[in-house]
């Protein structure tokens, strides 16, 4: 990862991003560089992911669906019925072809930001967490969970899968099939088991 990289992100940003979602962009790549930091982790890499995440967040499903299928990326059913989730995989690819980056910690952490995935490496943690507890989100246990993120990004991690799926549940919204697996994952690791 190059600076130069970084600079093209950010104006990438500038160009793609909706102005409503610009400080959340910006949030995310300040609490991903402080994570990086305090973790001893690569803050340019952590601050590329956060700047790169939403890139396509604000594009029209049609275009999602058309760069899509231009980039060979595999269309689910859940993708089908929600577009949007499309945003993330879109945002991978392009940082691979336009920025020759092959590293699956960032790839895979950008294009599953907003789900979690089961293998996620540590820089996927830190932009799923940053994406999550950045400074404009406001729900009733953010501050605690944003504390968790600077003590412990495994733990940290676990606890906020475990909030958007509470999230979810609550509201009769969707559980990803990857946070499915990734809750199932980590639940395996402690030797958990079924109800
Ligand atoms: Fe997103
Ligand atoms: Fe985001």
């Amino acid at each position: 990862m190059i600076y130069k990289d970084l600079a093209e992100i950010k104006l990438m940003v500038k160009i793609l991003v909706k102005d409503e979602r610009y400080p959340h962009v910006e949030g995310t790549a300040k609490f991903a560089k402080a994570l990086a930091k305090i973790h001893n982790l690569d803050q340019t890499i952590a601050e590329f992911m956060a700047y790169a995440h939403d890139l396509f967040r604000d594009i029209s499903y049609e275009k999602l669906f058309k760069i899509s299928k231009v980039y060979s990326i595999e269309i689910t059913s859940h993708d089908l019925t929600n577009p949007i989730l499309l945003h993330g995989k879109v945002a991978a690819e392009f940082v691979k072809r336009r920025f020759k980056i092959n590293d699956s910690d960032i790839l895979t952490g950008i294009a599953f930001h907003t789900s979690g995935y089961k293998d996620l490496g540590i820089y996927g943690k830190v932009l799923f967490l940053a994406d999550s507890l950045e400074e404009t989100r406001t729900y009733p246990n953010v501050n605690k969970l944003r504390e968790l993120a600077f003590k412990d990004i495994e733990v940290a991690y676990f606890e906020v899968l475990r909030n958007k799926i509470i999230y979810a549940l609550s509201r009769d919204l969707l559980i990803l099939p990857e946070s499915v697996e990734s809750w199932n994952n980590l639940i395996m690791k402690k030797k958990g088991g079924v109800i």
